[in-house]
């Protein structure tokens, strides 16, 4: 049976409290994630090797003596949340220094596995946007129409298409989990279930990070990119190390191959 609200003990109240709250202000776990990987934390952290006092990272990071406060808060959050972990040295006062856990190790960015790129596409405003838009999706929102549709007036691709800075921030997002599933790949010698093929089409291809490894690993393979029209053309010639760029829609027309290649990139679960 249901307790009413004056049945309710003050405890339980104020737990439910809590937790709504930290429902509301959950977007303050985001956005500090956000704000350190823009400000190069885990970056910083990871090259000095050893804890970083809080000075020497607002030095690093040329943060004004003003502003040092507000980063310890930073730091204080991020501690909280998992991302880095902190030391007290009981010295001749205590102070507070910082390190990276296994967690934000995923931030830096000459790590493999880095996952940077795809937090700062998901956090970035052109996808939070929608997230406002969801309310009125379910009660006015036209069948095919999504939540982003309703807040940019058009798709994911066809915003890429016509906002270069989203469209860089999305194909970067996008080839650094090619760059680790290429990596797994290689590792596991995935390639050689091509190796008697001829040609190859990667379809949705991005800018080619899947392709390129492949046509190093088999040369003897044609290896061709199908992609939108405005993601080929972010990709410089003497970038293409020997695979054939399309810009085309999958929709008309898809290049013929022995092989085709269709990878898609949804977070894990
Ligand atoms: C989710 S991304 C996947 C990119 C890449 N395959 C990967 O896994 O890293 C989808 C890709 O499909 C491309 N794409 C979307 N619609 C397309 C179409 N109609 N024809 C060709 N490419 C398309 C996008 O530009 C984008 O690069």
């Amino acid at each position: 049976m249901e307790l009413t609200q004056e049945k309710q003990p003050a405890k339980d109240q104020l737990q439910d409290k809590a937790r709504l709250w930290n429902h509301a202000l959950g977007f303050i776990r985001s956005m500090s994630l956000k704000c350190a990987i823009e400000l190069g934390i885990p970056d910083v952290l990871h090259n000095h090797g050893k804890p970083i006092t809080l000075a020497e990272l607002a030095t690093f990071l040329s943060i004004p003596p003003s502003k040092t406060p507000a980063l310890g808060s930073l730091m204080r959050l991020l501690v909280h949340f998992g991302l880095f972990a902190s030391h007290s040295y009981q010295g001749g006062g205590e102070e507070e220094s910082y390190f990276l856990t296994s967690t934000s190790k995923l931030l830096v960015k000459e790590e493999k596995a880095c996952i940077s790129p795809l937090a700062l596409m998901a956090l970035n405003w052109t996808m939070l946007v929608p997230g406002h838009q969801l309310g009125k999706w379910f009660t006015a929102g036209a069948a095919r129409e999504t939540p982003f549709d309703m807040a940019h007036g058009q798709g994911l691709f066809g915003e890429a298409n016509v906002r270069a800075d989203f469209n860089e921030l999305f194909n970067e997002a996008m080839a650094s989990d090619a760059r680790l599933v290429t990596e797994v790949a290689l590792l596991r010698r995935q390639w050689e279930v091509l190796r008697e093929v001829r040609s190859v089409v990667d379809v949705g291809g991005g800018t080619g990070t899947l392709a390129k490894s492949l046509a190093k690993a088999l040369p003897e393979v044609r290896c061709m990119v199908l992609d939108l029209p405005h993601v080929v053309a972010t990709v410089d010639e003497e970038e293409r190390e020997g695979v054939e760029f399309i810009g085309g829609d999958m929709f008309e027309h898809i290049p013929p191959a022995d092989a085709v290649l269709l990878k898609v990139w949804y977070p894990p679960n």
